[in-house]
């Protein structure tokens, strides 16, 4: 057997895994249209990724209806959406298999063809993405519009709907969730200065523009109790116009406010793998998050990005990182554990067809067949 420290047990919180393999949260825009509520294709897929003992983070999950910013989204919002996310939960329980979900609100990567109403996206500051496209909800490729910097009374309402989408988690019958502060999305347009020149209790200072951070983390552990809360960070990350000139003050800050809260766990996007759901990148010369971070963060700490087994396996034997969430080759082997653990060969991912469609590039990866290579 290989990678003896990959394949150790270990405590999430309540949770007790068996192996240290996790599957990381990964948007695939295969929900049912229009409802945008998990559909059984989409148990089937969590169910082949799913172990005993084994930790998936399900993608990336609007609160709300202002929180999208692409196509075929799950949300967890209304009753059909928490009855689909029911039927995965019990497809992967029925494999022994734990699962978090990952709560998301994208602020300004968005365009208004997505907004209730046509209006435009909201986010900390009307700043908008400069170097980057995006697409329509009828699939034309435009600039990204000025977002709509919101009012200070209206961030109470949006923290409501992270709690409310806690609850209905809770519902779904999860076993946490993961909060997405990571990527470029609304969490972190309020963290970085450059998304946010805001004036009043959350712009400004540090501590400022880690507070709704902190709020909604806090919201969603009034829901779920700490220790069955997780989030995402991505420090010195670059993916969807985000960026800090100056990261580890604003990064230590928000780790070290984070610790007291006893959370299942801290999980860092390393930054060499930033923005790999758009394009291939393996960025250079760039620091390790989990290396910087490790001596701050109290808790369990997942780390993630272009990790194989051998980085994965060196990563927890040096006591860089309690757990790995692999992204990319999990979603093109099914069986990514098991491959891992036997040394059995991994397929390769096809690009093409990461982000909607059907069956193609989804459930049709197969499980690695020892007997026909015997
Ligand atoms: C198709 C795709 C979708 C992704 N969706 C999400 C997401 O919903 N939430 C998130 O935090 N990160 C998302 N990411 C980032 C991955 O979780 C992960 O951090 C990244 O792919 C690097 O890990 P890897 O090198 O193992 O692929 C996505 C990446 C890809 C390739």
């Amino acid at each position: 057997m290989n990678y003896p420290s990959l394949f150790s047990p270990l405590k999430v919180g309540p949770y007790q895994l068996k192996h240290r393999v996790v599957l990381a949260p990964l948007t695939r825009m295969r929900a049912a249209k229009p409802s945008l509520a998990p559909r059984p294709l989409n148990a089937e897929y969590y169910a082949q990724r799913a172990t005993p003992g084994g930790l998936l983070i399900a993608e990336a999950s609007p609160v709300t209806a202002t929180g999208f910013g692409s196509p075929g989204v799950p949300g967890i919002y209304t009753e059909q959406q928490v009855a689909g996310w029911r039927e995965v939960v019990d497809a992967v329980h029925a494999k022994g298999g734990v699962i978090f979900l990952q709560l998301w609100h994208v602020g300004r990567v968005s365009h208004s063809s997505f907004q209730p109403g046509g209006v435009l996206p909201v986010a900390p500051s009307a700043v908008p993405i400069a170097d980057l496209k995006t697409g329509t909800a009828d699939g034309k490729a435009v600039a990204y519009e000025t977002p709509r910097a919101l009012e200070t009374a209206e961030i109470p309402g949006v923290i409501d709907a992270y709690r409310q989408a806690a609850k209905n988690a809770l519902k779904a019958g999860f076993d946490g969730v993961e909060v997405h502060g990571a990527n470029g999305y609304l969490i972190e347009q309020f963290m970085q200065s450059h998304t946010n020149r805001r004036t009043d209790q959350y712009g400004g200072s540090i501590p400022n523009r880690v507070r709704f951070l902190l709020e909604v983390t806090k919201a969603v552990v009034e829901v779920w109790g700490a220790n069955r809360v997780g989030v995402r960070l991505s420090p010195y990350g670059v993916a969807n116009g985000s960026g800090e000139p100056d990261p580890m003050p604003l990064y230590s800050y928000a780790v070290e406010q984070l610790n007291p809260l006893g959370l299942a766990y801290l999980h860092f996007i390393e930054p060499r793998s930033s923005g790999a759901g758009r394009a291939e990148v393996n960025h250079q010369n760039v620091p390790s998050a989990m290396v910087l971070f490790r001596p701050i963060w109290k808790g369990v700490l997942i780390s993630a990005g272009g990790f194989t087994g051998d980085a994965a396996e060196a990563a927890i034997r040096d006591g860089h990182a309690d757990a790995i969430a692999f992204g990319r080759i999990f979603i093109s082997n099914p069986d990514l554990p098991r491959r891992l653990q036997r040394g059995f060969p991994l397929t390769p991912y096809n690009r093409a067809t990461f982000y909607g469609g059907d069956v193609a590039g989804y459930t049709d990866y197969p499980e690695h067949n020892e007997l026909a290579q015997a």
